[in-house]
C-alpha cells in the first residue's frame, strides 16, 4: 500500500513537471492562427507579439533547416523589416515543408498562445 502510495506521489509530481503548458499543433495551425493575428497586431502598430513569434519560429523548424530560419528570422528583426520574413522562409521552405512535414506537430510555449 505504502509503495502504491509513492508511486502514485511520483506520477502525479511527474506529471506536473512535464505539463509545462506548451501547446501542441501543426505548423500550418500556428500560422493561420497566431502568425497571421501577430501580423494584424503589427500593422496596428504592436510589433512586440511579432517579434516574440519570429524568436521562436526556427525552434519550429526541423533541425537540419533550423540554422537557416533563424537566419531568416534575425535577419528580420536586426532590420526591423519583420514583414519580410514571411516571404523569404515561405519562396524557400513552405512548399517541401507542406509535402513532408503537413502533420508534424510543434510545441509552441505558452507565452505565445494568444488570451481570445
Ligand atoms: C522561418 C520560416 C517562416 C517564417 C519566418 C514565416 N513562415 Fe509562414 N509558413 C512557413 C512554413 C514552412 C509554412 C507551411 C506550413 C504547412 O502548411 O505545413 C508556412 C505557412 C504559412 C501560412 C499558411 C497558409 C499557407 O500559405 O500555407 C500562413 C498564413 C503563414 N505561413 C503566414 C506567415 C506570416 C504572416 C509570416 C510573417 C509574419 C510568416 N508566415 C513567417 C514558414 C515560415
Amino acid at each position: 500500500m505504502k509503495t502504491y502510495f509513492s508511486l502514485v506521489v511520483t506520477i502525479l509530481a511527474f506529471s506536473y513537471i512535464f505539463s509545462n503548458g506548451n501547446k501542441e499543433m501543426t505548423l500550418h495551425d500556428f500560422m493561420e492562427d497566431y502568425v497571421e493575428s501577430a501580423e494584424k497586431k503589427f500593422k496596428k502598430g504592436d510589433k512586440e507579439y511579432l517579434k516574440k513569434i519570429l524568436l521562436e519560429i526556427p525552434n519550429f523548424a526541423i533541425d537540419e533547416d533550423k540554422t537557416k530560419w533563424k537566419e531568416i528570422t534575425d535577419e528580420a528583426i536586426d532590420s526591423g523589416k519583420l514583414m519580410s520574413s514571411c516571404k523569404n522562409c515561405h519562396k524557400l521552405f513552405k512548399k517541401e515543408y507542406k509535402k513532408s512535414y503537413k502533420k508534424r506537430l510543434i510545441q509552441v510555449p505558452e507565452e505565445l498562445i494568444l488570451k481570445k
